[in-house]
């Protein structure tokens, strides 16, 4: 019983004692993880045995928050196989889990692994494992056969939850195992995961995206739109509530299409009705929006209620509606802009954030004017901003009319001073009022005050001690510093 104990996961039923190790492995999932689970840990205890020490194990978690999420079930399963949990890289399973939605998060890989590969020298028997993204593509993961010989395990997206059963592998055969999927229609529900807050949880609501923008790579690694059965994800959110969750943050590439493809459809809109009228659960949020897709139905349902957080991600990406045209974004600069004034007019105190690349191909400084309109018109509470980064395989990539990073550069600097200067007028907006804040962490600066985020997404630090983390506290804002408030907590 000891792993349902200390397991943080919401899959509190497993228990490996009950596995029957002695039989043929099943067919079917989950049980099919579950017996390699068990057989892991009996691995896992005697290599403990013999060193006489527990096992550690170290996930390093690149990019969004949809692998933030898959970590988090990695190291559930991880955790139930009898590892214990570590930030630090020298441990003796280390596991990246991987993104490419940019090369430079290529490059800091790389990067990395060339310092486990020095750490592995002196410790041979540490396992290395790859897994996300960029494993899902094919001259990568020929680089890493090649050149990265000490990698132990290589997998890809969409076979995380077979982890147990490729590690059986790599610790019985005591050989390279990679095994990487090129879809799958698979959703595997009911692993354990390893959650990082207790208070609150990412939840998976679909998987993959059809949208191929075309500079994006994500349709190619993470595959076609999978939406998961309402029941199911109710079920889970019921179950994070019962466990002490307060806030659901509901993920897919692109929530508005959610459903559409299901037996039964629903929209997203009704989801997250749905959700609302889970007791325990206050707060919810959800990533990322497509401008394309975000109905009225939404704005209605996000108006009216009283757990949906007053933050939208819409990602813009140009304020040019030519290049809108080129990127595949199937909006325009006016409908752009239209929807962000109906948001803003229907919702006042929502905060409005953006994702916007500089220098796609073909991009005119009458192109990246067209944005800077959008940016003054719109007045974002805070962007993302993101030079153009060419991804093999996607349309955008073989384009000649590449900008050049003297030119793309520049533009880029401009861009990033306008959201800045227009993210700090904003932040001052709620300054002197009391909002909630749900209390995160000790804050890392001063062990006196808690760090707490407010509905819009913003952070506040005031005084408070441990006690408060978990809890939802009402907090006057008494100074804006940009992109955080400092506050004061209301009795
Ligand atoms: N180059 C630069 N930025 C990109 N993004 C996606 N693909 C690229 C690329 N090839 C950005 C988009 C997206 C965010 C997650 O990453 O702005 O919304
Ligand atoms: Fe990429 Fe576009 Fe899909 Fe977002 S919506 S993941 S930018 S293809």
């Amino acid at each position: 019983m000891e792993d349902r104990q200390e397991s943080r996961g919401i899959f509190g039923e497993i228990n490996l004692d009950r596995v029957d190790v002695t039989a043929p492995p099943p067919a079917e999932e989950p049980e099919r993880q579950y017996y390699f689970m068990a057989r892991d840990r009996e691995l896992v205890r005697a290599k403990e045995a013999e060193l006489g020490r527990s096992l550690r194990a170290c996930v390093v978690t690149f990019g969004c928050q949809m692998n933030a999420k898959d970590s988090e079930k990695l190291l559930g399963i991880l955790r139930a196989i009898g590892y214990e949990e570590t930030d630090s890289e020298d441990a003796d399973f280390v596991l990246y889990n991987t993104c490419t939605v940019r090369e430079n998060a290529n490059q800091r890989l790389y990067g990395r692994l060339g310092q486990t590969n020095s750490r592995k020298r002196e410790k041979p028997q540490m396992l290395v494992a790859l897994c996300g993204c960029m494993m899902q593509e094919a001259e990568e993961v020929e680089k890493v056969r090649k050149s990265y010989p000490f990698v132990d395990l290589v997998f890809g997206t969409h076979n995380i939850f077979k982890l147990a059963e490729l590690l059986y592998l790599c610790l019985t055969e005591k050989c390279r195992v990679i095994d990487v999927w090129e879809s799958t229609e698979q959703i595997v529900e009911e692993l354990p995961a390893e959650r990082k807050y207790p208070f609150k949880s990412g939840v998976n609501i679909m998987f993959g995206c059809n949208n191929f923008c075309s500079y994006c790579i994500v349709p190619y690694v993470r595959g076609r739109e999978r939406s998961r059965a309402p029941e199911d994800i109710l079920d889970e959110i019921r179950r994070l509530a019962a466990d002490g969750v307060k806030e659901a943050m509901l993920l897919g590439q692109n929530v508005n299409s959610y459903g559409k493809n299901l037996p039964e459809p629903i929209t997203f809109a009704e989801l997250l009705r749905r959700v609302e009228e889970i007791d325990g659960i206050e707060r919810i949020r959800f990533m990322a929006s497509h401008p394309k897709d975000l109905s009225d139905e939404l704005i209605q349902v996000m108006r009216d209620s009283k757990k949906i957080c007053r933050h939208l991600h819409l990602p813009l990406q140009s304020g040019s509606s030519r290049i809108l045209k080129l990127m595949n974004r199937k909006y325009d600069k006016e409908q752009y802009l239209d929807l962000a004034a109906k948001i803003q007019r229907e919702i006042p105190d929502i905060s409005l954030t953006t994702d916007i690349i500089v220098g796609f191909p073909g991009e005119t400084e009458e192109d990246f004017e067209e944005t800077m309109d959008v940016v003054r018109k719109v007045r974002y509470d805070s962007a993302f901003t993101f030079l153009y980064s060419p991804r093999t395989g996607t349309p955008a990539a073989a384009r000649e009319d590449q900008v050049p990073p003297e030119v793309a550069k520049p533009r880029f600097d401009r861009l990033l001073r306008e959201v800045q200067q227009i993210a700090a007028e904003r932040c001052g907006r709620d300054l002197g009022t009391v909002q909630t804040a749900l209390v995160e962490e000790i804050d890392s600066h001063d062990p006196s005050l808690v760090t707490g985020r407010l509905s819009n997404n913003l952070m506040v630090h005031f005084p408070g001690d441990a006690r408060l983390i978990g809890h939802l506290v009402p907090v006057r804002l008494t100074e804006a510093h940009g992109f955080y408030y400092m506050g004061q907590p209301e009795s």
